[in-house]
Order: structure tokens, then sequence, then C-alpha cells
């Protein structure tokens, strides 16, 4: 925890990377944003993939403006309507036309707040795009780039999890399952392609500030999305695995510290706490409409 956080760390990524462009997926919000502007301060030009292209030329715009040296190119495309690989084909044929040194996996959706499989509302028309989501893109966008970064024997993949990937979480069935195949996948790909000058990371975040967390207010152990994504990149060379940020870090090492009924029973509370949070304020808002 020390040499990851604490310490200064000096990796030149670019170097690392060997290639000048960095694609970011879900880079409009949260995490993907934060990602694509830390990406382009060091230096990367950036592709980001979204759903809107409004929301996409805002932050293309944003970053041109604060980096006026680097390069952003935008594709929307909405991962929750393709399921075959021939639909990316056109996107995949865009972005090996670029030198990619690093794709960072970011995209991801879930569900508004915990519950039981049969009591997620409007269950069965949102697991397929959950499971769509969360693990297709990550999977295809991997393949399709890495060949280019092993015949340069050198590139980067981030894969953004979940700490709900690394302990099964009570309440976020279908979202947990979906973040373990993340982990695994990227233990995987380590595995098949090692020694080919390629670093797989996975990534694996406690609560971070963005849309999908519902959490506006950042404090040390739920940062804002820029101080989480500045930290997460700052480990990139150092580790293969890890939570990304120093307070999801205690979170998730206290986990692993403790007997494994006990690191249940905490999370388990913590998870049922978030979901009668969550109804008190849509029953707030019902009343308010
Ligand atoms: N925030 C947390 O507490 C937390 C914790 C652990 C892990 N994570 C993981 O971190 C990643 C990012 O989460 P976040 O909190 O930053 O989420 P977010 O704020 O909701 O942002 C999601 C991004 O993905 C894009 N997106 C959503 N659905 C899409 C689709 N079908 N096709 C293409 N793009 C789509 C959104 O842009 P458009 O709406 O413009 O398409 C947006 O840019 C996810 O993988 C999530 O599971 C987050």
């Amino acid at each position: 925890m020390i040499r990851l956080y604490l310490l200064p760390r000096n990796v030149d990524l670019r170097a690392m990377a060997k290639g000048e462009w960095a694609i970011v997926t879900g880079a409009t919000d949260g995490i993907g944003k934060a990602y694509s502007f830390e990406l382009a301060r060091r230096g990367f030009n950036i592709v980001l993939i979204s759903r809107n292209q409004h929301k996409l030329d805002d932050v293309k715009r944003d970053i041109e403006e604060k980096y006026p040296n680097i390069k952003v190119k935008t594709i929307a495309f909405n991962f929750a309507n393709h399921v075959k690989s021939t639909e990316y084909q056109p996107m995949f044929e865009e972005l090996n036309q670029l030198e990619i040194g690093m794709l960072v996996n970011n995209v991801g959706i879930g569900y508004d707040y915990p519950d039981n499989l049969l009591k997620i509302e409007d269950g069965l028309n949102l697991f397929p795009d959950i499971v769509i989501v969360n693990m297709l893109p990550v999977t295809l966008l991997t393949a399709a780039i890495m060949p280019q970064m092993i015949k340069r024997c050198a590139g980067i993949i981030v894969n953004i999890s979940s700490i709900t990937g690394v302990y099964p979480m009570t309440l976020w069935g279908v979202y947990s399952s979906t973040k373990a195949y993340v982990n695994w996948f990227s233990d995987m790909l380590r595995r098949e392609y090692p020694n080919k000058g390629v670093t797989i990371q996975s990534i694996s975040p406690a609560l971070v500030c963005s849309n999908l967390s519902k959490k506006k207010r950042p404090s040390f152990f739920i940062p804002d999305a820029d101080t989480f994504a500045r930290s997460a990149i700052s480990t990139i060379g150092l580790t293969e695995k890890t939570s990304g940020y120093i307070g999801h870090q205690i979170q998730t090492d206290m986990a692993k510290l403790v007997p494994s009924f006990l690191g249940d029973f905490f999370l388990d509370r913590k998870v049922w706490e978030i979901r009668r949070a969550a109804l008190r304020r849509k029953a707030r808002e019902a009343k308010g409409k």
C-alpha cells in the first residue's frame, strides 16, 4: 500500500505504452471521463467512446481546450445495442488505423440500488444490458486491439472491475458477477500472454462519486472521479491488480484481514444500508412529484 499510494511514483506511461493513442470506453462521465483527462495530461491522444455524440463533443472540446497539443477523436457507440462482433467491425477498423498504446475498458452499468435478484425493478429488461455492456466490450475490444500491441511488444490494457467483483456482494448479484468476469478475464489474459510486452491491469474500486454510484459528496473513502483516476493511473506498471486508491485499498485489505464471516457481516450490513437509503430517496422523490 505504501509503495503504491504513498511513495512517489514516476512510471513513464508513454514509454511503456509505445503508442500515441489511448482508447477510453464510457468516456463522457465519471471514472472514464477522469481517465481521459488524466491520460491527456500525460501526453496521450485520446479516443473517447460512449453513446451520446453531444456529450462526446463536449468532452472532446474540454480536453482540447485544456491540452491544446492533444488530439481527440470520438466514436458514438451504444454497447448495449450491439452483440455481434461484425457490428463492432467498422469501429475496430477505425481504431486499428491508430497506434494504440493504451486501452481503458471502463464502460459499465448497474442498477439503481442493490436488491434481491427477483426484486430488481424491470430486472428482466435490465439484466441483458448489464451482462452485455459489462462483459462484451472488454472482451471484444481487447481481442481487436491487443494484436497490434503484441506486434509492437508494448501496450497497456486497463480493465475496470469493482470491489463487487472481488467479494461476492449480496444484493448486487448480476452486477457483481459481471465484474468478477472482468477480473477473471484479466487474470486469463496475463496467463495466456505473458512476456509479450503488454501490461494487463485490473482495477477494482469501491465507491467513487459518479452518476452510477449516485454519490455526490467526496470523502476520504469515496473520492471524486478525478482523484480516483489520478491515483489509479499512477499504479500502472507497479501492480497488475489493485483497487486503485488508498481509501479503497484500506477497505479491501481490511475485509481480507478479518475472518470471512465477519467480513461478510460488515459488507452485507453496508449493502442493506445502501438499499434502505435508496428506498428512502425514492419515497421522497415520489412524494415530491
Ligand atoms: N462509481 C463507482 O462507485 C464505481 C465503483 C466500482 C466500479 N465502478 C466501475 O467503473 C466504471 C465507470 O463507472 P462510473 O461510475 O464512472 O459510471 P458513470 O458515471 O455512470 O459513467 C458511465 C459512462 O459509460 C457510458 N455508457 C453507459 N452506457 C453505455 C453504453 N450502453 N454504451 C456506451 N457507453 C455507455 C456513459 O456515457 P453516455 O451516457 O454518454 O453513453 C458514461 O460515459 C464502470 O465499469 C463501473 O462498474 C464504478
